[in-house]
């Protein structure tokens, strides 16, 4: 089965990068987004992103222009009905991603795969809320998705053959390796980075060295492009928070019980970069 149309549900951070590698890939886009103004801030980023690409001579105008002409933005779901396969990107909330995925049942021709980019919540859950669960998997891809080289192929219980194989043909299309992962939290990256996470949070607590310390080390010691705390403030930490909670409510081991401390900092509304302060201050 050819994928010849991408849609992408949500064009903020994770949405808005998945729009850009596959339109720069060459596959036409419809995106969608709940109000216009998100449409407009998310599209806006891509184009920057081609602008500076253009600016560093890594892509000619031509095929900067022919990127932005290949996305189309909308608000409505009907607009995904030539679409083969749909990725969704929204909001981190299961009861949120079963109705659109309910939705794009609706809207998608018959034949169309649904993915989602979920970080750690259920595919299996998604894909029993549309009458085609056997054409439903996860696609997670990582944060900067034009950057990072990985997606997470996520398998459930009912996942089709065929659909692993659409999405092992997909993923290298659009320039990215892929893995084949169960569908249990976190999948694999997720699994391993958070435990990793949790144990730094918890040293710098008990007083192990300071913030800055931990990072050079974990940077110049063992050649990580970032430490482990700007890591989470690049992440978000309410979203390390989220995917601990569930990881925590699902798996019930100890291993992932957030810490006390990125609890209080969420609280705070410390988030990271992106409201300016989280364990390093970025005003
Ligand atoms: N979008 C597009 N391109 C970007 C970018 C972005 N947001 N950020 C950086 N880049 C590009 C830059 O253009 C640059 O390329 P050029 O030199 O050719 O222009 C290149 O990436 C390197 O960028 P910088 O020199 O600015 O900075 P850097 O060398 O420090 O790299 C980084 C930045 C790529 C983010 C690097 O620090 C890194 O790899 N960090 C780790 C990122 C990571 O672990 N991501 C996974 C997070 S977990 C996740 O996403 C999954 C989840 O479920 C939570």
């Amino acid at each position: 089965m050819e994928i010849k149309k991408v849609g992408v549900v949500g064009c903020g951070l994770m949405g808005g990068g998945i729009t850009e590698v596959c339109a720069k890939a060459g596959y036409p886009v419809v995106v969608l987004e709940v109000a216009q103004q998100f449409l407009d801030k998310g599209i806006g980023n891509i184009k920057t992103s081609m602008e500076r690409a253009v600016k560093k001579g890594r892509m000619s105008e031509e095929d900067a222009t022919g990127t932005i002409e290949r996305i189309k933005g909308t608000l409505k779901f009907e607009d995904f009905g030539d679409c083969d396969l749909v990725i969704e990107a929204a909001i981190e909330n299961l009861d949120e991603k079963k109705k659109v995925f309910a939705q794009l049942d609706k809207a998608c021709p018959p034949h169309a795969f649904l993915a989602s980019n979920t970080s750690c919540l259920s595919i299996l859950d998604m894909a029993m809320s549309t009458q085609r669960p056997e054409q439903v998997l996860g696609l997670h891809f990582f944060s900067p998705v034009p950057v990072m080289q990985l997606v997470e192929i996520v398998k459930t219980l009912v996942t089709s053959d065929q659909a692993i194989e659409m999405a092992n043909k997909f993923c290298p299309s659009i320039g990215k390796k892929s893995v084949l992962c169960q569908d249990t939290p976190g999948f694999i990256a997720n699994r391993l980075a958070m435990v990793y996470l949790v144990y730094v949070i918890r040293s710098l607590e008990s007083g192990l060295a300071t913030k800055e310390d931990i990072d050079v080390t974990m940077r110049l010691g063992l050649n990580h492009p970032m430490g482990p705390l700007e890591l989470a403030d690049f992440i978000g930490l309410d979203t390390v928070y989220y995917i601990l909670n569930a990881m925590y409510e699902e798996l019930k081991d100890p291993l992932f019980a957030p810490p006390s401390l990125l609890k209080k900092m969420v609280t705070a509304g410390h988030l990271g970069r992106k409201t300016g302060r989280g364990f390093y201050d970025y005003r």
